[in-house]
């Protein structure tokens, strides 16, 4: 079993697809580890977690605790923390907070969500040593100063936004929610890796939120999740069978019982 490290993830590009999932915990960490490639404890932790409406409420101090437990559980996988709403407003905060998640938690990188603006404190934390990849297209934190979630299609600013992230020093890039044939001019026109939600095939890699591709959270389907299990379904139906067993007093039985 070898770890994955950034090398394997920037030697990706053009040659094979990198398959990146969310955890937030070590069960599910360890389920994923053999068969994706980077782990994002994704500050969605703070909705599918902990039942928040948005991103923004997540702090430094949950998104560490459930790193390391994701740590514990993956030995594999790249593992990437994702910095929280407010984590890197400038330089020295970016940075104080980034020597932090390499101090306490085993995380391999992190990402960070802006275009252009964003490239002097992504150029300021990999000159001290911090592995940056970016997160363009449609920004989660960005989701009350917008007004909801938007998919976008300025093409002009989203292409100098990537290239200002990769001239910054990223070793690769999110796009989210950003029409397919962009998404592919992206990639195309980048020498590292663009990893895409909601952007259609032509990327070097898909990211997905576990909950979502698992099929546990049920509110809404967004068009560019696919559901690979009826979680939701599945677990409903376990816990009504075991609710009904025990008041039957068909369990435990006699072989359950010492
Ligand atoms: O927090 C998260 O899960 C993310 C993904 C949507 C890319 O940033």
């Amino acid at each position: 079993m070898e770890k994955i490290t950034i090398n394997h993830i920037k030697a990706a590009k053009n040659r094979e697809k990198i398959v990146m999932l969310t955890a937030y915990d070590a069960l599910f960490a360890k389920l994923f580890d053999p068969y994706v490639d980077i782990i994002l404890v994704g500050d969605s932790l703070n909705m599918v977690f902990a039942g928040k409406s948005d991103t923004l409420s997540a702090t430094m101090d949950q998104m560490i605790y459930h790193t390391k437990a994701v740590c514990a559980g993956a030995k594999r996988s790249f593992i990437l923390f994702d910095m929280p709403y407010g984590s890197y407003t400038t330089e020295e905060i970016a940075l104080q907070n980034a020597i932090r998640v390499y101090k306490e938690t085993c995380a391999d990188a992190l990402k960070l969500e802006g275009g252009a603006e964003k490239a002097p404190i992504v150029s300021y934390l990999v000159q001290n040593g911090i592995a940056v990849m970016g997160h363009i297209g449609l920004m989660p934190q960005h989701v009350r100063a917008e007004g909801g979630y938007k998919v976008k299609s300025d093409k002009e600013k989203l292409l100098s936004d990537a290239k200002a992230l990769e001239d910054a020093g990223v070793f690769a890039i999110i796009v989210e929610g950003i029409k397919a044939d962009l998404a592919k001019e992206i990639t195309k026109s980048l020498s590292i890796p663009v990893i895409g939600i909601g952007a259609g095939k032509d990327v070097d890699g898909q990211v997905l939120v576990w909950s979502d591709m698992l099929g546990f959270f049920t509110d809404f389907k967004p068009k560019f999740v696919r559901r690979y299990l009826e979680g939701a379904s599945l677990v409903e139906e376990a816990v009504r069978q075991y609710a009904q067993d025990v008041r039957s007093g068909s369990f435990p039985s006699e072989e359950e019982s010492y």
